[in-house]
């Protein structure tokens, strides 16, 4: 397109804006204020800009306004607009992806995810959206290969770790399976190593006495009143104290070894 053809087409919509929103710098207008920040939004892009006018970038914006403020329909609704405006637009194709997975949408979801990969392949969060999506419809193999390639552009990307190892390992969560094995085993005594802020030893039953070891617990949830906290490394409680004795004499029944996680320990 010619230079010419670009100035022609800005003046034309600056006319094309001024005829549709005549009254739009007050607010008798009769607009609504999402309108007006969007015709706000468009005529500065109008004047500020040098080159071309971007409306996909305008209906972007709003989109991700809208994104943030969680008005999800109406992000879509700005995204699609985007896209429909500038069908190339990346980052559009990723959040209306985003949008298509929290809404369970997740062959539309896909189709975003795989333009975005085609567009910009060096972006891992574009395959891993792409992996998730896969993973909702069914083709875990398609996802395994997806985040592996998310991880290889950006191994960082804690998500995709645990995305793979929960394709590696299915099954219920480590906190649903410490909350079977304490109602079915009603152990009499439970340690636990490294408790952070509680969520695997809040799981023991009252009646059971518990103990949990952490130098620094940052507990957050309500403990049984037979749990107890020591604060100090398993090395130091351990090189101190008697469990057995601690527990009145019992042994132990349970125990969970969460603590520092390095393979020789
Ligand atoms: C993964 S978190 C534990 C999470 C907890 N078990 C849960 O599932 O909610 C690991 C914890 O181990 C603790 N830790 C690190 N070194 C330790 C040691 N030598 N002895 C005991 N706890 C340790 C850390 O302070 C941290 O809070």
């Amino acid at each position: 397109m010619s230079d010419d053809f670009m100035k022609s087409r800005d003046k034309s919509l600056k006319r094309l804006i001024f005829a549709r929103f005549p009254g739009s710098c007050n607010d008798s207008s009769g607009l609504s204020y999402a309108e007006r920040r969007m015709l706000g939004r468009i005529l500065k892009d109008l004047f500020a800009s040098e080159g071309p006018l971007r409306l996909g970038q305008t209906a972007f914006e709003a989109g991700v306004d809208a994104y943030e403020a969680g008005e999800l329909a109406a992000a879509a609704e700005h995204f699609a607009g985007t896209l429909r405006a500038e069908p190339e637009h990346v980052q559009a194709h990723n959040y209306a992806g985003g949008i298509d997975l929290r809404t369970g949408r997740y062959r539309e979801a896909l189709e975003h995810f795989e333009c975005a990969r085609m567009l910009d392949p060096q972006r891992a969060e574009y395959h891993f959206g792409a992996a998730v999506a896969h993973r909702e419809l069914g083709a875990t193999e398609a996802a395994r290969e997806c985040s592996e390639t998310a991880l290889a552009l950006d191994p960082g990307l804690a998500p995709a770790h645990g995305f793979l190892a929960s394709l590696n390992f299915p099954g219920p969560y480590y906190l649903e399976v410490i909350s079977m094995l304490h109602s079915l085993l009603r152990p009499r005594t439970y340690l636990e190593i490294g408790v952070e802020t509680g969520q695997s030893i809040a799981l023991a039953r009252r009646e059971t006495r518990a103990i949990g070891i952490d130098p620094e617990p940052k507990i957050t949830k309500r403990l049984a009143p037979g749990t107890s906290i020591r604060a100090t490394t398993s090395d130091e409680y351990f090189a101190a104290h008697d469990v057995r004795a601690e527990f009145g004499g019992l042994p132990i029944d349970l125990a969970f070894i969460d603590g520092m996680h390095q393979f020789e320990f």
